[in-house]
């Protein structure tokens, strides 16, 4: 049989075992907000894409009394609203005939009972030969009653053989600490095999995070450089212009190290930090992403003061308005020490890494929205054109925009034409908007497909999410023993506290303007 490349070159590299396979995906929390915002409108695209196969359903399951067609209008609306490619009049009646909904509580047997029914209905009608992925964008709370309830109802399929496949995909926050998510991990351990647990941390389906590895092991000019040798520092910002919105219920009881740090932002670092893996295979690379984690310095009660500030935002403004404090938010305590800010100095104590810091900053009620990886090389010696003590060149610096500009730029030294030597940064940069054009995928199209396909690489695996709990968890329990009915105020649409400004600045280095 001819390689599918040959067929396809859009293939060109794609195994076959890796394209999405005929299956119905059930939601559960199918008439819920994440269904709504972000599922409904990512099949949707899917679809439009011709990116799924033929043979494919949805099934929705929810409290909510809904039927097929409400279920279809429901999803209408989340498409009109959300989704990133417009409506299609024409398309539309042949994907809502894949839309199905059943009504149920997850903790009633019988739900999962008419599930099997239901389901043993829609596939013989759409082709499908059994496969099923099980999304659960339900509460952290339902997740074990959930998984066992699939389990005693016959739901889960054995892995290997002929079989077809059963995948769950599992929602953060998976726990709340380490214990905690020992816990869901136990219970989704003990009712599905590893292989089939996706437990989803949509940074890693942003198409510019998967362009981190792309950047560093497609191109030859990067990795002699990427070490301690060559790289003085580097930053990860995630900013977010929002406040606490409606969320305050979840939120005030994680804030932002919980939100952030222990899983998108660390998977970022891992993606910047690893070794070259030796094969695009999803435990070869999670082997790598998990060295680095496992590599990450322990902060200690003696190093906190010096590497973790955290804040919370006051009263501000935003685009002119004034917007309230945190603790003046809908749902949030009046004394909460919930911090909506966190800024970390990290180290990597290997080799590659020896004595760089990793300086990381996440925050609610930022002036703007921005998503940014950069990395600053070594300056040049100071002879030459860096002999003036005074007036030191800037240092080469590389910027991977995660979002919303999304692009890359590397800061370089050049001449001002003229007849004298003067020397002046400028950005080499690349923009995929003007570059591609269009707008990429939504991280949870991709996400989604890779699932279908079996390919858990952008997944997290169980050790990944709890040496991160581990880490962060060092830093919760100090927090709590010093049990501080105060924390450092930035205004909101700032840049956050001036502890953290001097954190970075006690080691003679600044924030990044952004
Ligand atoms: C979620 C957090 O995981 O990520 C939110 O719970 C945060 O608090 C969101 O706003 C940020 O995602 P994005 O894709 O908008 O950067």
């Amino acid at each position: 049989m001819p390689e599918a490349s040959s067929q396809n070159p859009l293939t060109a590299g794609l195994k076959e075992d890796q394209f999405p396979q005929p299956c119905t995906l059930v939601i559960f929390g199918g008439g819920g907000d994440l269904s709504r915002r972000k599922l409904l409108p990512a099949v949707y695209n899917q679809v439009l894409d011709g990116s799924l196969p033929a043979n494919f359903a949805v099934l929705g399951i929810a409290l909510e009394e809904l039927d097929d067609i409400a279920f279809r209008e429901f999803a209408r609306k989340g498409v009109e609203s959300f989704s990133r490619q417009a409506l299609d009049e024409q398309h539309w009646p042949d994907f809502e005939r894949m839309l199905h909904y059943q009504q149920g509580s997850f903790d009633d047997p019988q739900t999962y009972v008419r599930l099997k029914q239901r389901l043993e209905e829609i596939e013989p009608s759409f082709g499908i030969p059994g496969n099923r992925v099980f999304y659960l964008a339900i509460p952290p709370a339902l997740i074990e009653t959930c998984v066992e309830n699939l389990n005693a109802a016959g739901l889960v399929q054995p892995v290997g053989g002929n079989q077809p496949f059963s995948r769950i995909i599992v929602e953060k926050p998976i726990g709340h600490d380490l214990e905690s998510a020992r816990q869901v991990n136990n219970v989704l351990g003990n009712n599905f095999d590893e292989s089939q647990i996706y437990r989803i941390d949509h940074y890693l389906g942003k198409e510019t995070v998967q362009n981190i590895l792309v950047m560093r092991f497609a191109n030859a000019i990067f990795e002699p450089l990427w070490n301690s040798k060559h790289i003085d520092h580097v930053q990860i910002t995630v900013a977010e212009e929002e406040g606490v919105g409606t969320r305050a219920g979840y939120y005030d009881h994680a804030g932002a190290l919980r939100d952030m740090i222990q899983n998108h932002i660390l998977q970022l670092l891992t993606l910047i930090a690893m070794e070259p893996p030796w094969a695009m295979n999803a435990d070869v690379i999670r082997d790598h992403r998990q060295d680095v984690l496992n590599c990450l310095r322990k902060i200690t009660p003696d190093t906190i003061d010096d590497c973790v500030v955290r804040a919370q935002y006051g009263p501000g403004f935003h685009h002119g308005e004034d917007v309230p404090g945190y603790r003046r938010e809908d749902g949030v305590a009046q004394d909460s020490t919930t911090e909506t800010y966190v800024a970390l100095k990290l180290f990597i104590d290997n080799w590659r890494w020896a004595g760089v810091p990793f300086y990381i900053r996440t925050a609610k009620r930022m002036p703007k929205r921005v998503s940014e990886i950069a990395v600053y090389f070594k300056n040049i010696p100071p002879i030459l054109f860096n002999a003036d003590l005074d007036h030191q060149l800037e240092p080469n610096v590389l910027a991977l925009s995660i979002q919303p500009n999304e692009g890359l730029s590397l800061r370089i030294a050049t001449k001002l034409p003229g007849a004298k030597v003067r020397i002046y940064p400028v950005k080499m940069d690349f923009r995929y908007g003007s570059t591609f054009g269009g707008q990429s995928p939504e991280a949870y199209e991709r996400l989604m497909l890779d699932v279908m396909a079996g390919d858990a690489t952008l997944f997290m695996r169980r050790d990944a999410v709890e040496t991160s709990w581990l880490f962060i968890e060092n830093i919760l329990n100090y927090w709590e023993s010093s049990s501080t009915r105060w924390l450092p105020e930035y205004c909101a649409g700032t840049w956050g506290p001036l502890e953290a400004e001097r954190m970075i600045e006690n080691d003679n280095r600044k924030w990044r303007l952004l």
